[in-house]
């Protein structure tokens, strides 16, 4: 892990963002809790997904699925026989790996030495392995090129493995009649086998799409990278269906609304870019990811896919139930195409505290502070009375009732107002209010911006007004 990743880390938990899941006993690996700032910046990125597709988009309404689902879904869906890692072992030190990121990080060696040639034959004859399933042909790859553990150092592997990524546990008594079922691995499968009860109820016409938030458990071995990579993790996912043939279309409409959202989110456009897969799974027909410039480099945030009739089509095989549309304006049953736009809502939040955290060190001063959109950021306004006599707590709580209701705000009278101001600076409140003796007189009241840290008298009538419009998004 990198310096600037190590201190965003460190900052999340010393501030009440995000700690390791049961610290106390040392934690659980890929596991995070949420804090008291973490859950609200959390949950305003949600909302504001959820918003800009369920109330914004007049043709795309929400469901809330279930994680547990019939395990016949994940034989469906493919889950079952390829959601697969090929894993290899140490023998020396028992250390576990994925087998095609050793060969992948081997090959990153030599393209950082400017050997790109060699990089681009070890990935390609990687990627026609893993195509071919020729699991034995792997582990060759990794013994000839002589690639080592990095923590026993030496090349005493054993056979690549695949290992399925999906959690599971039994439900029922613990008899014969208890059956294996699965936590879900991705959220969308509760979108397709819900989409004729949605599209029914909803009274929905193609093209329409259903969009869910969501708990999601992968068993991923290579867990590391914070938050970025964890076992337990939260998808925002939208499958819009569509008439067959219009697909492509559709993708490039998704791939650039998504783009302008990141870039109306104020992430800046140069720790932006697209990666166009190349190498297609097998239900889809054209895929991208967006990617964000993390410390530790460009990495997926989000993936849009058109994923063809692919899933519908199977369900439709696996439980003999059709799953047609009649489109009236074509006069045709047919079983519509997907695309989809699938976030993590923790990559994104990562992503965000990246994007905000800002040391800054003049000659004047030297602070650390988030620099959050005002609509996402966890407070939106702290109250600080400059002393705790003369009527002026009394007189701030007054001005905490006025905003409550309405924005999440924090009062507080202890300690310098100058350490205040610096609190909430680390947890990315954009504006501090400062009540003062002259609040007594004339009902004004001191901004104090986090940004440019200049302040403004105001009246307390105005306090509402403005906050609400710098919120607004
Ligand atoms: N339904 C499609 C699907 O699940 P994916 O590319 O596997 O596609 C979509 O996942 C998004 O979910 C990723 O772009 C990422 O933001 C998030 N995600 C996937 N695995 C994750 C993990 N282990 N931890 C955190 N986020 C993850």
């Amino acid at each position: 892990e990198n310096a600037q990743l190590k201190d965003i880390i460190s900052h999340a938990k010393e501030y009440g963002f995000v700690y390791p899941s049961s610290e106390i006993y040392d934690g659980l690996q890929a596991v995070y809790d949420y804090g008291a700032y973490g859950v609200e910046l959390k949950n305003n990125l949600k909302r504001l997904w959820w918003e800009t597709m369920t109330r914004v988009q007049e043709n795309i309404v929400g469901i809330d699925a279930a994680i547990f689902m019939h395990p016949t879904t994940w034989k469906a869906s493919g889950h079952v026989d390829s959601f697969n890692d090929p894993m290899i072992d140490n023998k020396d030190s028992k250390k576990r790996y994925r087998a095609d990121v050793l060969v992948e990080e081997h090959a990153a060696t030599f393209e950082r030495a400017g050997d790109i040639e060699k990089a681009n034959s070890l990935t390609g004859a990687l990627a026609r392995l893993l195509e071919a399933e020729d699991l034995a042909g792997v582990r060759d790859l990794i013994i000839n090129e002589g690639i080592k553990c990095p923590i026993s150092g030496t090349s005493n592997w054993t056979d690549v493995r695949q290992f399925n990524l999906m959690f599971s546990t039994q439900v029922g008594s613990v008899a014969e009649d208890a059956s294996t079922i699965y936590l879900r691995p991705e959220t969308a499968q509760g979108i397709f086998v819900n989409f004729l009860n949605v599209q029914k109820t909803a009274r929905m016409k193609v093209p329409f799409g259903i969009a869910q938030i969501g708990k999601a458990f992968r068993n991923e071995i290579v867990a590391r990278q914070f938050i970025f990579r964890m076992r337990e993790f939260e998808q925002m996912e939208m499958q819009f269906f569509v008439r067959p043939g219009t697909e492509l279309e559709w993708y490039k409409v998704w791939a650039e609304t998504r783009m302008k959202w990141h870039l109306a989110l104020g992430t800046p456009a140069e720790k932006l870019r697209k990666h166009d897969h190349e190498k297609l799974a097998h239900y889809a027909n054209a895929a991208m990811d967006i990617e964000y410039e993390f410390p530790f480099g460009f990495k997926e945030v989000e993936g849009i896919h058109s994923r063809t009739d692919f899933d519908l089509k199977s369900h439709q095989e696996y439980s003999k139930k059709k799953q047609q549309y009649f489109d009236p304006e074509v006069n045709q049953n047919y079983i519509p195409y997907v695309i989809e736009t699938s976030i993590g809502a923790d990559r994104l939040f990562l992503l965000t505290l990246c994007n905000a955290y800002t040391e800054e060190n003049t000659e004047e001063k030297s602070r650390t502070y988030l620099k959050l959109h005002p609509s996402i950021a966890p407070v939106k306004a702290a109250v600080l009375p400059i002393t705790k006599k003369d009527g002026l707590p009394e007189k701030g709580k007054e001005i905490v009732e006025l905003l409550k209701y309405d924005f999440n705000i924090i009062y507080e009278d202890a300690a310098s107002i100058g350490k205040r101001y610096a609190r909430q600076d680390l947890i990315g409140t954009p504006f501090c209010i400062a009540v003062d003796h002259q609040t007594l007189e004339d009902n004004t009241v001191t901004i104090r911006y986090r940004d440019t840290t200049e302040q403004e008298r105001v009246p307390i009538s105005e306090l509402h007004g403005r906050i609400a419009e710098a919120t607004s998004f």
